[in-house]
């Protein structure tokens, strides 16, 4: 009857199995998969793979996104182009687990220290460091990604990065108070963040050549099919505009 037990218990184990699986791995509410995902085990290492190997019929956790990095300025002509037809669309494309997007605004611009005050100078003059304060204040007030990067891609795409951000923000988001974005521009918070774009474009290896300069995962990419990138490096399961879990073919771009 030593059998027998062992065969009552196969049943058991897969009940065990599925509660670890749901109380290891809570489920976030927006999440669009099953169990076993996205969020890492609070348990030991050893306890996570034992679970893992009885639920081999659920999803596997979902795989780290790619991340991309854009540093520009905000009236540089190819650094709005890119952001506005190739950044923003491959964005929209994409399952929002897939892309992780930081946007530096500062690009060629330069930032002295008069007597302990922070002074920023800008390629497109003036109006150019008031855009890139403006979009770094935004990021910092409306905190979620969606929310700014629609805001930003707005400002970028009209007659006037700098003028239009009372309407970008009826249209994307009412809910962020104007006011609160002018002091930021106007204040310290502004210069800080400002400052923090600075060092992280000073930061880059190489140093970037031109604007828009941007690395995948850490590192600088030249001209490439953005989404057939992302869709190769993604280790996940790939969507269907990534060609199914085919690796798509990345164009060879137009070369001289
Ligand atoms: C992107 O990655 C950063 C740094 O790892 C993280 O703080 C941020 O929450 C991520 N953003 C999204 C939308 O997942
Ligand atoms: C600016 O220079 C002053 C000295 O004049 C120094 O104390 C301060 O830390 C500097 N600020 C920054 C952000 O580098
Ligand atoms: C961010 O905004 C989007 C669109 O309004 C919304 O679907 C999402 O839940 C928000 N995310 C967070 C973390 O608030």
């Amino acid at each position: 009857s030593g059998t027998g037990a062992a065969g009552a218990n196969i049943p058991f184990l897969l009940l065990v199995a599925a509660l670890l699986c749901s109380t290891l791995y809570p489920i976030p509410a927006d999440t669009r998969m099953g169990g076993c995902s996205h969020t890492p085990p609070v348990h030991p290492e050893t306890l996570r793979v034992q679970v893992e190997s009885r639920c081999p019929l659920l999803p596997r956790p979902a795989a780290a996104p790619v991340e991309l990095s854009l540093y520009y300025e905000s009236l540089c002509p190819a650094c709005r182009e890119f952001l506005v037809l190739k950044l923003f669309p491959t964005w929209l494309l994409l399952p929002e687990e897939m892309l992780n997007i930081t946007l530096v605004p500062y690009g060629n611009a330069q930032e002295r220290n008069v007597s302990g005050k922070l002074d920023f100078q800008c390629q497109h003059g003036p109006e150019e460091c008031l855009g890139n304060m403006m979009e770094a204040c935004l990021m910092h007030e409306a905190q979620n990604f969606s929310t700014y990067f629609a805001l930003i891609f707005c400002l970028e795409s009209g007659s006037s990065v700098t003028k239009n951000l009372e309407a970008c923000l009826q249209i994307y988001a009412p809910e962020v108070d104007i006011g609160r974005i002018s002091t930021c521009v106007q204040g310290d918070t502004g210069v800080a963040l400002m400052h923090h774009n600075a060092q992280l474009t000073e930061a880059l290896d190489p140093p970037h050549q031109y604007v828009p300069w941007i690395t995948i995962n850490g590192v600088w990419q030249g001209e490439a099919s953005l989404l057939g990138l992302v869709c190769h490096l993604y280790q996940g399961e790939k969507p269907e505009v990534c060609g199914g879990s085919k690796a798509p073919k990345i164009p060879p771009g137009c070369r001289r």
